[in-house]
């Protein structure tokens, strides 16, 4: 059985070869090559268990609670206020669900996520939120990041929440 899959496998990478020549050699190589085609697509099925859903979450798979959510925003109040044209050390998030990076005026943002050519849609907050120096590299928000992905979820919900 071995024997006849490794001849099987060597006769399938030389098929291309083998049939371009055509001729005895051709026919020979054909019915090994079938097993070893066979034995290749048993083998990644074993392989292949469901390993890596949780890295691509998004938001919009998550069910939220705004009102946990405006607790969570105590974590950014130090730096960010939700009032129309109020910068602090961060600038202001009025309407920011839906808002391009780097455009609220008179607010001094860095060249990083001036250009990021980002939209703040849910599905980005949720994902910047986690890591905003990984996900925007050069930003100089001095934020870690929200970890928790149902704390992170509830956070912009109630950022949502706030859109006038
Ligand atoms: C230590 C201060 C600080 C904290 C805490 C902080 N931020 Fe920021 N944030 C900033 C600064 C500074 C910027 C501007 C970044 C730049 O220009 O690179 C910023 C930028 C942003 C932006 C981009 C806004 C835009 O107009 O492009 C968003 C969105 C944001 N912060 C959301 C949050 C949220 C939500 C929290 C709480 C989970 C938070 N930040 C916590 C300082 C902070």
């Amino acid at each position: 059985m071995k024997r006849n899959f490794l001849m099987g496998a060597a006769a399938l990478a030389s098929l291309a070869t083998l049939s371009a020549c055509g001729g005895a050699a051709g026919d020979k190589a054909a019915a090994p090559a079938a097993e070893a085609t066979t034995a290749a697509v048993e083998t990644p099925a074993v392989e292949t268990p469901a390993a890596e859903p949780a890295a691509t979450m998004e938001f919009a798979s998550m069910t939220t609670d705004a009102a946990a959510g405006e607790k969570v925003f105590a974590l950014c109040r130090s730096c960010h206020v939700l009032d129309e044209g109020v910068n602090r050390v961060g600038p202001s998030l009025y309407n920011v669900v839906g808002r391009p990076s780097g455009s609220v005026a008179g607010y001094s943002y860095s060249d990083a996520n001036k250009a990021s050519g980002v939209t703040w849609t849910t599905d980005v907050l949720f994902t910047y939120l986690k890591d905003p120096k990984g996900f925007m590299p050069g930003t100089k928000m001095a934020f870690p990041g929200i970890k928790d992905d149902q704390d992170r979820a509830n956070l912009v919900a109630y950022l949502e929440s706030t859109k006038k």
